[in-house]
């Protein structure tokens, strides 16, 4: 049976490991396609956030579900190179999750299926007629099974630990790429290792090794799948 149908509206989803350069890609597709974008790994994010800020366990399913039912978040456009703003309940967090602690925060609280199905229905609800980019682990496999369009990127863990020291040094913070590695690692073995949903190329993805490419090159690949 044809993913394509003439109601469907179309949809790429591109789904890989931390650090691979989904965000940077989806971002840049979705300005090119006029497509609107879905930062899945904001709302897991977003989640862990507000639960901390209510005192919510990180390891209380049913509380964390009720947190992920009940965010209040709106998403900015933004320049690219600038992250998109993000708001929690009217307060601007998007320095706040985009840090390695609300990384690893997220990765911690995404295997619980209670957050999971309380995030599903928000996440369709991003499609909208022109288009939409969604980038995260599990939007070709279950989010968006029916996507017209999938890529799964990725890119060696050493790359993706430099490429993130690049990113922290530029902001004057000061990390080693040892440990850089080492979270990174853990986190892979986490997103892929889970029950649901696993960080896993869905079988009908495109798989884009980013390792040696720019992005521009990792762009073009991209926006050939599309044309
Ligand atoms: O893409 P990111 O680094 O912002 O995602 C943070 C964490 O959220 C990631 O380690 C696992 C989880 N996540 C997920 O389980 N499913 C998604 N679709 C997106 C993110």
């Amino acid at each position: 049976m044809s993913k394509v149908s003439m109601t469907q509206s179309p949809v790429l989803t591109i789904d890989g490991p931390s650090g691979a350069g989904k965000g940077s890609i989806a971002q840049l597709v979705a300005k090119a396609l006029g497509w609107s974008l879905l930062d899945s790994g904001a709302l897991y994010r977003l989640t862990a956030l507000s639960a901390k800020r209510q005192n919510v366990s990180l390891d209380d399913e049913q509380a964390l579900a009720k947190v992920a039912e009940g965010l209040v978040v709106e998403f900015l456009p933004s320049e690219f190179g600038e992250p998109v703003k993000v708001l929690l309940n009217g307060d601007d967090v998007t320095n706040e999750i985009r840090t390695e602690v609300a990384g690893n925060d997220a990765s911690k609280i995404a295997p619980l299926a209670g957050v999971r199905k309380a995030l599903l229905q928000r996440q369709r609800d991003f499609s909208t007629e022109t288009g939409l980019v969604a980038d995260g682990r599990d939007m070709g496999t279950v989010v968006f099974p029916q996507a017209e369009y999938k890529v799964f990127m990725t890119a060696s863990a050493e790359e993706r630990a430099e490429r993130r020291y690049n990113q922290l040094k530029t902001k004057g913070e000061d990390v080693s790429i040892a440990a850089l590695l080492k979270e990174i690692e853990e986190r892979d073995a986490r997103d892929m290792g889970r029950k649901n949903a696993p960080l896993k190329a869905a079988s009908d993805a495109e798989v884009i090794d980013t390792t040696r490419f720019s992005i521009e090159e990792v762009l073009a690949q991209v926006m050939s799948l599309i044309h």
